[in-house]
């Protein structure tokens, strides 16, 4: 599939676009270093995610298969991070997660096979939405950083897709009403006011 129309399939996935003001705190030249903390944290816990599915189901091929692909190019766009962020003199350090991940799992079925169903349609999500961010982002950041994130909107679009594959074809009945219901939360937690600080998934500033 060409990116472009991978891009369109995605902005339909999602119920919102990344919100304006939150585009607008990001391109502060200020956000730029935590941008690239919490990006290389994020590229970080993708590969965890997937190593994680990896160890709890070890009897399903295509899903170990695919996982472990995506852990090892989570793995080197997390290299990738780290020498942008050494070569621009930003150290890496422990921040605190955004709400959207947690707030995302929050609502994952707590019985299998509800869970894994609902962990890759969360999964999906959070792909989809990298993706639709890095995309919006890139016109309004350096060259070299904007270069750097559409080359990203490849693979994330990818595992957009096989997150979503692995849910329909595991949950064995239609999964369009979980996938609607993480859909309006996944909404919310972009489009509402966030009152913690700045990442790279956080919600709607609040301006004080
Ligand atoms: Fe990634
Ligand atoms: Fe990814």
């Amino acid at each position: 599939m060409k990116m472009m129309e991978a891009l369109d399939e995605i902005k339909q996935f999602l119920a919102c676009e990344t919100p304006d003001s939150w585009i607008e705190l990001a391109r502060q030249p200020e956000s730029q270093p935590l941008l690239l903390i919490d990006h290389a944290h994020c590229e970080k816990k993708a590969a965890s995610t997937a190593m994680t599915l990896m160890f709890r189901y070890v009897d399903r091929s295509d899903l170990l298969n695919k996982m472990s692909r995506l852990a090892r190019e989570e793995l080197i766009h997390f290299e990738q991070v780290l020498a942008l962020m050494e070569e621009r003199g930003v150290q890496y350090c422990h921040l605190s997660s955004a709400r959207y991940a947690g707030g995302l799992r929050e609502h994952v079925r707590t019985s299998e096979p509800g869970r894994l169903i609902d962990v890759l349609i969360v999964g999906a999500f959070i792909e989809a939405r990298s993706c639709e961010r890095f995309a919006k982002l890139a016109p309004y950041l350096d060259d070299e950083l904007a270069k750097f994130y559409r080359s990203l909107l490849k693979s994330e679009g990818r595992h957009y897709q096989d997150y979503l594959g692995l849910a329909a074809d595991y949950a064995g009945e239609p999964i369009d009403e979980r996938v609607a219901h993480f859909r309006e939360v996944e909404r919310r937690l972009i489009e509402e006011p966030d009152d913690t600080e700045f990442r790279f998934h956080s919600g709607a500033p609040v301006i004080n």
